[in-house]
């Protein structure tokens, strides 16, 4: 697996997804953050990004390997969990990084839940996501902010992070399935240590990373089929030693770096949506499915969380 991007002579012929000015959300190009959503049930997608999730399930399959919307699902779970737990040790503000389109139980909803006065900075690159995640997500103590986390500088310096986080007091920072989209070139653990060194003792670095660990075949050929039809991001699995690597100065707290499926599994609590339920937020799907049994730990990720 390449850690390096294609050069513009080798990837499409000098067409990168989404530059197009006749195309400014990216089209023509198969669509991450659409074919996630596609993966959860989604309708924010488009036939193109339906087609490369079908062939991306297909390609798995074959190899019996779990699909994407076993393991989109099995991340939405694992997402819940990890709020939960970052809210049990007193963290009341987020900053939600590569934070998808809002279809299923999101991070501000997990939190209001228990704690109305917590506070969530969403931030995506992609401009559909951020369309809809300010209409869908808005409200006191919800911001939503069009960044690439390639960009720390002007994600920590907005204005609208400014103003809704107080980087002086503890925060979680969120990274769920959004680093393997970044090249080794790009130095993805350079830039956790931006965000990290912007944040206060005591807060919080929740990752969940695709690996290399379970399944390597799969893992190749699902980076390759990105390549060969151009989606707008890599799906780069890395070992464990290079996840690690990302947390930098902070330390893993127990179970430290496992599959999905073995954080914390006590914590889940599927029936969310009754204590959620009221109120505006209910525009959002809040509901989880069950995860089937046969496909609990799939092991296709490794994720974790830190503490400074
Ligand atoms: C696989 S989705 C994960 C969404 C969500 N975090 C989750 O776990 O359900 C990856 C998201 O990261 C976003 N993304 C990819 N590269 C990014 C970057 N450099 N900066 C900000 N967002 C990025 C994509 O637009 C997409 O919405």
């Amino acid at each position: 697996m390449s850690a390096r991007p294609p050069a513009s002579s080798e990837s499409n012929s000098g067409e990168t997804p989404g530059a197009d000015p006749d195309d400014p959300i990216g089209m023509r190009f198969p669509n991450l953050a659409r074919i996630w959503n596609y993966q959860l049930g989604g309708k924010d997608n488009f036939e193109i990004d339906r087609k490369a999730s079908d062939a991306a399930n297909g390609l798995v399959a074959n190899l019996g390997v779990p699909t994407g919307a076993a393991i989109a699902l099995e991340g939405r779970h694992l997402l819940q969990r990890m709020v939960d737990y970052m809210l049990g040790q007193g963290v009341r503000q987020f900053l939600d990084l590569g934070s998808g389109l809002p279809n299923m139980a999101s991070t501000h909803q997990i939190a209001h839940r228990a704690a109305p006065e917590t506070r969530v900075v969403y931030v995506d690159s992609d401009p559909m996501v951020s369309a809809h995640t300010a209409a869908l997500a808005a409200g006191r103590n919800v911001v939503t902010v069009q960044g690439d986390l390639r960009e720390p500088g002007q994600v920590l310096g907005d204005e609208r992070v400014r103003d809704l986080l107080d980087f002086g007091q503890p925060v979680g920072i969120i990274f769920m399935n959004v680093l393997h989209c970044l090249w080794n070139e790009e130095d993805p653990w350079g830039l956790v240590r931006r965000f990290e060194d912007a944040t206060a003792p005591g807060s919080y670095l929740a990752i969940s990373h695709m690996t290399t660990e379970a399944h390597p075949e799969a893992a190749e050929k699902v980076f390759q089929m990105t390549q060969d039809l151009h989606w707008d991001a890599p799906l780069l699995s890395r070992d464990r030693a290079d996840i690690a690597r990302l947390f930098g100065g902070f330390t893993l707290v127990e179970p430290g770096l496992v599959p999905p499926a073995q954080w914390r599994p006590d914590l889940d609590n599927p029936l969310r949506e009754n204590e959620i339920g009221g109120g505006e937020e209910t525009v959002l799907e809040t509901s989880f499915a069950e995860l089937p049994d046969d496909e609990l730990g799939v092991g296709w990720h490794l994720c974790g969380i830190g503490v400074r």
